[in-house]
């Protein structure tokens, strides 16, 4: 973590949570960082849609900030069961998630998808996370950073700032198996997006943009990824439906 660079703690809720739930666990969280004052580091709930606006409100003046999990690149028309970033942004969102492992696993998403969402995120004046990682079969093959490499080129709007775009770095074997990399192996990972970034964006660019780990980060675990050079938070999926869990992650902080 630099200090030019405020930590992000993330919370991708996925497919999790009725109205009473995620209103319950959004106040719960909203009430802690009230109450902590002048926290350090910022942090965001990313709630299935249907619940975006409730959470919304429950989050309101408590400087949580609640994101998407996905989006249309559309701005509106004949998209049947889709969502516009200008319909997210209307519920009270400030980020969205695009290029999550699981949507382009599910839903064929390619590195141009993902672009195109990014750029339609930034074109509403909202922040994009951009997920990457590799599989674990890319991983123990040796080409991870060749996968990031390739993901970032494609992935990444070539005008991106460091305003508008966080990038997270999910191994995909490392979601909601308890498993992650090392550290090392962390590091080695998001210095070298950094690096990449940096090719494609411009250095001072590059030195802005936060980098989110995600991938069974959780309360056990969160200090010593969160004080690596170059993780700037974390992308919280299973930990993030626990207020202590996810409060005890962001308060792990350095
Ligand atoms: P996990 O999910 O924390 O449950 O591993 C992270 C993610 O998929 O964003």
């Amino acid at each position: 973590m630099s200090a030019a660079r405020r930590i992000l703690i993330a919370g991708n809720w996925k497919m999790n949570g009725l109205q009473a739930d995620g209103v319950a666990l959004a106040s719960a969280v909203a009430d802690k960082l009230k109450a902590a004052g002048d926290a350090a580091f910022d942090m965001l709930v990313c709630p299935p849609y249907t619940i975006i606006g409730a959470v919304a409100g429950a989050a309101s003046g408590s400087g949580l900030a609640v994101g998407a999990q996905d989006c249309h690149i559309a701005e509106k028309g004949a998209h049947t069961g889709d969502i516009s970033t200008a319909m997210l942004a209307d519920a009270g969102c400030s980020f969205i998630i695009v290029g999550h492992s699981e949507r382009r696993t599910d839903h064929g998403e390619s590195d141009g998808d993902v672009k195109a969402k990014a750029e339609a995120v930034n074109a509403a004046g909202l922040k994009a996370v951009i997920c990457i990682g590799e599989t674990e079969a890319e991983r123990d093959s040796g080409d991870t950073l060749n996968v990031v490499k390739t993901q970032i080129a494609g992935s990444v709007p070539d005008d991106a700032t460091a305003e508008n775009t966080v990038v997270a770095y999910e191994p995909v074997w490392a979601i909601g198996t308890g498993r992650t990399p090392t550290n090392d192996e962390v590091q080695e990972v998001h210095a070298f997006i950094r690096s990449e970034l940096a090719a494609k964006l411009g250095q001072d660019t590059a030195d802005g943009v936060r980098l989110l780990y995600g991938g069974s980060m959780n309360p056990g675990n969160a200090s010593e990824l969160l004080a690596l050079a170059d993780v700037d938070g974390g992308l919280i999926g299973g930990a993030s439906l626990k207020a202590d869990d996810f409060w005890a992650i962001a308060e792990s902080c350095p």
